[in-house]
């Protein structure tokens, strides 16, 4: 079903769906409240500040990738603030003292000399441990944390090297869109290979990747697991999604620019793969557009392109009711998590505004960016 945009908008545009939010929201809210643990929001994944005041009544906190995401979370945000990086650049730690309350390291080497800066100045130390557990159900490798030679975590090889007396917080990240049984499966995994170093630490964070506002995710079960693991080892318990807060709760709306023809109809268009939805070509994947099918199903069938130069910036190809023709609206779905954080401008090609369309129809453009946001990152 077509989302009530107005149909005068500047596109493109990610429009975020603020009722479908409040309702993934509930899942976090019931996890907490049912399970006793608490969610924090993994910016990397997505990050909309104007959203923020809807999430900060049940979030607990942001997750971020390093001091920009961080800062972002302590002044946008607020709450409790984490940061994980796989290693910190020159003054990072010492600035990220100034901002996060639990910082995170990857390995021995990193905490060794992160950890006097994070003590010193009374916040809480975490660890990445790489689980040894493959669940990611999108990508294969490429978006396995634990896939051989990841450079995540440390390895069980080395894990009694870690400064255990002065670590707060056992982390893992091993999940990617996964369903309650790689959620459950993590968390098992952890309890029965982790026990001797879980009763040392205050917390555990079991990471991203709990898809839980997918349909066909459990979440009765992941709440179940998340109980029996705090009864076991009664410590707190984080979990940090970014997905699956965000799944389904926004579009990229999109205008069909050109046409062309090359053995098959070809739709091009003002969004493009490359520079507004890498993840089509980084996982692959084909978005849903609504109102389409898969090539041949309905009577016109195109495939839809991007206007930049790259060959392969190819969207998918879909049918149509109708003919398309330059002015139709084309709009993906799904575009919350993992488009616009991974934005570029690529051949010139302006950044899609950002919208919120409110509970009440109200269209709201939190955002837009002109030639000024292309050039000023070109020095
Ligand atoms: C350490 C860490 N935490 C949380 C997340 C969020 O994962 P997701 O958006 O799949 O829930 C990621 C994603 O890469 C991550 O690396």
């Amino acid at each position: 079903m077509l989302p009530n945009i107005p149909s005068d908008i500047r596109t493109p545009a990610y429009v975020l769906d603020a009722a479908a939010l409040k309702r993934n929201l509930e899942t976090a809210a019931r996890v907490k409240r049912e399970a006793g643990v608490k969610v924090l929001l993994a910016t990397k994944a997505w990050a909309m500040p104007a959203a923020f005041p809807l999430m900060r009544d049940v979030l607990d906190g942001t997750t971020a990738s390093g001091e920009y995401e961080a800062r972002m979370g302590r002044e946008e945000f607020g709450r409790e603030v984490h940061v994980y990086a796989p290693a910190y650049g020159p003054g990072e730690v010492e600035r990220l003292t100034a901002i996060a309350d639990h910082i995170y390291f990857n390995s021995p080497e990193q905490i060794a000399r992160g950890l006097p800066l994070v003590k010193a100045a009374g916040r809480e130390v975490g660890i990445r441990i790489n689980p040894g557990y493959s669940n990611a159900t999108v990508g294969g490798a490429l978006y396995d944390p634990c896939a051989p030679c990841s450079r995540f975590g440390t390895t069980v090889d080395e894990i009694d090297q870690l400064p255990w007396d002065d670590i707060d917080i056992f982390h893992v990240h091993a999940l990617c869109e996964s369903l309650d049984n790689g959620s459950v499966g993590l968390i098992e995994h952890v309890a029965r290979g982790f026990a001797p170093y879980l009763r040392r630490v205050k917390a555990v964070n079991f990471g991203g990747g709990h898809f839980m506002n997918k349909p066909g995710y459990d979440v009765s079960k992941l709440i179940a697991a998340l109980r029996a693991f705090r009864a076991e080892f009664g410590i707190e318990v984080y979990l940090e999604p970014g997905a699956g807060l965000v799944v389904d709760t926004g579009y990229l709306v999109s205008t069909v620019i050109g046409l062309h023809h090359n053995v098959k109809d070809i739709a091009i268009l003002d969004a493009s793969a490359s520079t507004h939805m890498p993840d089509v070509l980084e996982v692959p994947y084909t978005p849903t557009v609504i109102g389409a099918k898969e090539p041949g199903a309905l009577p016109h069938s195109y495939l839809l392109g991007g206007k930049t130069c790259m060959t392969g910036d190819v969207i998918g190809e879909y049918s149509f009711a109708e003919p398309l023709v330059p002015g139709s609206r084309v709009v993906f779905t799904d575009m919350m998590q993992y488009s616009f954080v991974k934005n570029t401008t690529f051949n010139g090609t302006p950044l899609p505004d950002l919208a919120i369309l409110h509970e009440d129809g109200r269209y709201e453009v939190v955002r837009t960016f002109g030639y000024e946001e292309f050039r000023r990152r070109l020095g």
